[in-house]
């Protein structure tokens, strides 16, 4: 590459400060009729829609994300069929995934129970470079419907994500655009500090820092 020199692995010339970019593999699951779908069309499109069209098998979609002034973000979602859990191809879909989210539905307490089944299943699946499990973000959606005493106390929850080995929880709403945002940013974070402990191999797929480009549109989807 014209440029290149002995600055920087990327080709970025002396003086230039380096610019890193990383695709991550983001994994989103929980129980049918939860609402990741409409997580994900928010946090990508902004868009929202009360019409309900289950998932089938899994879809994909793609955030790019300007970090910082040299960190570009891009994270790969796959939105997995609420019911895959009962399926066999979990394991395929999880493969080489560096993060997830797994969501219930505050207004059905059966959502919240099904969260540790699929936490186990997760934990029995994808694992880091270290042998831990990758970061996973608990989402209370539709909290925009919560009523009172429909959910645990914020310290109950708390004490479930020890328990149960999720980095945070958040209250979202996709119909209202709450917090999603904020759950991306903590899930990136933790995504990048175990970037940082395993730096990436180069040909390693799901997280890998790509070649210098200018940046572009802020997302768009990936057809399967
Ligand atoms: P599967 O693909 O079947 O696993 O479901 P899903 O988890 O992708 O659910 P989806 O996003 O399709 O949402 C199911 C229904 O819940 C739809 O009618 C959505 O409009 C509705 N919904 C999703 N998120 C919210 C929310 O935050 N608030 C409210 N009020 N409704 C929501
Ligand atoms: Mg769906």
């Amino acid at each position: 590459m014209a440029g290149e020199s002995a600055a920087g692995e990327l080709g970025v010339p002396a003086g230039v400060p380096e610019r890193r970019e990383y695709l991550f593999k983001v994994l989103v699951i929980g129980e049918l009729g939860v609402g990741k779908t409409s997580i994900i069309k928010r946090y990508v499109h902004q868009l929202f829609s009360q019409h309900y069209r289950a998932t089938i098998g899994v879809d994909f979609a793609l955030k790019v994300i300007n970090w910082d002034g040299k960190t570009l973000v891009r994270l790969q979602l796959w939105d997995i069929a609420g019911q895959e859990r009962f399926g066999n191809m979990t394991r395929v879909y999880y493969k080489e995934a560096v993060g997830a989210f797994v969501v219930f539905d505050v207004t059905r307490a059966s959502t919240f129970d099904a969260i540790t089944k699929w936490k186990s299943d997760l934990d029995s699946k994808v694992f880091l470079p270290s042998g831990g499990p990758i970061p996973a973000i608990l989402l209370a959606n539709k909290c925009d419907q919560k009523k009172e005493n429909s959910m645990q106390s914020p310290s109950q929850m708390d004490h479930f994500c020890k328990e149960n080995g999720f980095v945070a929880w958040f209250e979202t709403s996709a119909k209202d655009n709450v917090n999603i945002d904020d759950a991306a940013r903590c899930l990136v974070e933790n995504i990048l500090q175990n970037s940082k402990d395993f730096p990436v191999e180069e040909n390693d797929v799901s997280s890998v820092q790509l070649e210098r480009e200018p940046l572009t549109a802020e997302s768009k989807s990936l057809c399967c």
